[in-house]
């Protein structure tokens, strides 16, 4: 069932529950979540970023029509969302392609011109009907809030939220992008600071190297969406590696393809099943 992002979060929101959110590339991936999801019994958003938007050309409608078309052939509660939006022409398309939300990541600029971005993208959104996240960059400079080091400032993340009228806020504290192993720290202190200053939900980025133990205290602090993507990727290439280390002749993509996405599926049940509130199983 093809759902509304804003719904997703809310409800999640409001138990404090986590909402994961996984980044897709193939077609192999989509069926995965979808998969995972109506195993385990929990919602999940599917978003594709605008660095897989470009992989397939700088067109969006083929993979967010392919998932658009699976979760409303399931029975899983699937939203879609367009990640780490930078250009506004994809941002412009997040409605037509069937996304409900999106993160516009104007973060890469100083703080004025992406409070003003942001709130131009922001209006944009809203009048269209759509959940806007956004990313406030590293304090006084150039830079992703997600590089290594780099942690927000609850008032100034506060502020941000207050000027940009965003929906949702990502924040920086202790995860990065692309990690391949499971041992970043969290400062969840940190998140509890954030949450009492903020009003709206908290989003992690990078969480596929955070351990599940450490994302489940991250979502009791306060923390609300949870994205994963590298974590699909290190279960997919290890699968496919493994059929053709095996089979060196072989040339049928299946082949390699279904294990893929079998792995995948249990590597996001297994993640949809860590964030799924005590007692709900
Ligand atoms: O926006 C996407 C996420 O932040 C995914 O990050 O690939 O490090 O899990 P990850
Ligand atoms: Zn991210």
């Amino acid at each position: 069932m093809l759902c509304r992002s804003a719904d997703l979060m809310a409800e999640a929101h409001a138990s404090g529950s986590g909402i994961a959110a996984f980044n897709v590339i193939t077609l192999e991936h989509v069926q995965a979540v979808a998969d995972a999801a109506e195993r385990t019994g929990r919602p999940a958003i599917v978003q594709i970023s605008q660095n897989a938007v470009r992989h397939y050309g700088g067109d969006v409608m083929p993979l967010a029509a392919a998932t658009a078309a699976a979760a409303t052939r399931g029975r899983a509660r699937l939203a879609l969302h367009l990640d780490h939006v930078e250009d506004t022409g994809l941002l412009h398309r997040t409605a037509e392609c069937g996304a409900s939300s999106v993160m516009f990541d104007a973060s890469r600029l100083g703080d004025e011109e992406n409070i003003a971005a942001t709130r131009a993208a922001a209006r944009w959104a809203h009048d269209h009907g759509l959940f806007v996240e956004a990313e406030l960059g590293e304090i006084g400079g150039k830079g992703s809030a997600h590089d290594p080091g780099v942690r927000t400032d609850p008032k100034e993340a506060a502020r941000f939220v207050a000027e940009t009228g965003v929906d949702a806020l990502a924040v920086a504290v202790g995860s990065s992008h692309a990690m391949v192993s499971r041992t970043a720290q969290l400062n969840l202190e940190l998140i509890s600071r954030i949450r009492r200053e903020v009003p709206v939900p908290l989003v992690l980025h990078g969480s596929s190297g955070v351990p599940h133990p450490t994302l489940r205290a991250a979502v009791e602090h306060g923390m609300t969406k949870i994205n994963i993507g590298t974590l699909l990727n290190v279960a997919f290439t290890r699968a496919v590696r493994e059929v053709l280390a095996e089979g060196p002749d072989l040339v049928d993509p299946r082949r390699y393809l279904a294990p893929a996405r079998a792995a995948m599926t249990d590597t996001i049940a297994d993640c949809l099943t860590a964030l799924a509130p005590p007692g709900s199983s």
